[in-house]
């Protein structure tokens, strides 16, 4: 293996990963390699470009925390996210649809009973959530775990607030009752732009792109013997509907938040600014 030159080289890495006992992971380096070397081909890739690349995949690694995972944002911002999600849950039809899970979901968000306000103190107009979770054929799917979460009215995550510590709001848990339903109190989700002080806001705004995404409640649905399901239910008529940063948006997610006058709110209280209401039917697949 010597003299190798810019027609060479690629058989010459796949030669050497031939010996990988692994088949899938023999598959993937190669697909990998050959990929690779042929983009760099393509563009005939200059070294100062070379060294641009490499100094961004390491800042993108530094940008890295506990709180902060900026190549999963890499990954969302160039579509590799969603392009998984559509190859990997392909759903039977009447089945709602999965989208990207995002970084902001915790494992510590409480359980809580049905008509909780789960924005505890969160800002926002309030919103009043009532979901139904079904099986194909229209069946209630009882005792489900609901886990939601939300940014809030200025477009935060409770995460993305240092001033709250550990302390979690605009998230829950709820478990459905025998009707599949649950229902609780919140804040209407806003857009919000994805964090855009690190490496991957710097591509964005180099090539043109704005960090919006539409406004959204996330929702992970896990119950036994369905397919868990991923999801968001956007907010129909937002502006950023059709150029969601992370190309999350399917039409079948954009949900009905129908907007109410001042008075009686669905739980009973009555609510003195403007509020929502969300009724939202989720269906799972078979396992
Ligand atoms: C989110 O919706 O929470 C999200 C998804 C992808 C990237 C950034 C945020
Ligand atoms: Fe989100």
């Amino acid at each position: 293996m010597r003299n190798i030159d810019e027609h060479t080289i690629t058989d010459a890495v796949l030669q050497s990963i031939a010996g990988t006992s692994n088949p899938r992971l023999q598959q993937v380096m190669a697909s990998l390699v050959a990929h690779l070397h042929d983009f760099v081909r393509e563009v005939k890739l200059t070294e100062s470009e070379w060294q641009a690349g490499i100094d961004f995949l390491t800042a993108t690694g530094q940008a890295c925390s506990d709180t902060r995972q900026e190549f999963i944002l890499l990954s969302d911002t160039l579509g590799v996210s969603m392009l998984t999600i559509a190859l990997n849950h392909a759903k039977p039809a009447g089945a709602t649809e999965a989208t990207v899970f995002g970084p902001f979901h915790t494992a510590d968000a409480p359980q809580v009973e049905h008509g909780t306000d789960i924005a505890r103190g969160a800002p926002g107009l309030p919103m009043f959530v009532h979901a139904v979770v079904q099986g194909p054929q229209g069946e209630p799917v009882a005792h489900a775990l609901v886990d939601v979460w939300q940014a809030d009215d200025d477009g935060l995550y409770d995460v993305q607030r240092p001033e709250l510590g550990d302390a979690r709001r605009a998230r829950a848990v709820l478990r459905t009752d025998a009707r599949g339903a649950v229902r609780f109190r919140s804040v209407l989700p806003t857009p919000y732009p994805i964090p855009v002080d690190g490496p991957v806001g710097a591509l964005l705004a180099a090539t043109g792109r704005h960090p919006w995404r539409p406004a959204h409640l996330h929702f992970m649905i896990r119950a036994g013997g369905y397919q868990p399901l991923t999801t968001h239910i956007f907010r129909a008529g937002d502006a950023y509907l059709d150029s969601d940063v992370v190309f999350g948006v399917r039409s079948s997610l954009v949900g009905d938040y129908v907007e109410h006058a001042p008075g009686t709110a669905p739980d009973g209280s009555v609510v003195d600014t403007a509020f929502f209401t969300l009724d939202q039917v989720f269906v799972l697949a078979r396992a």
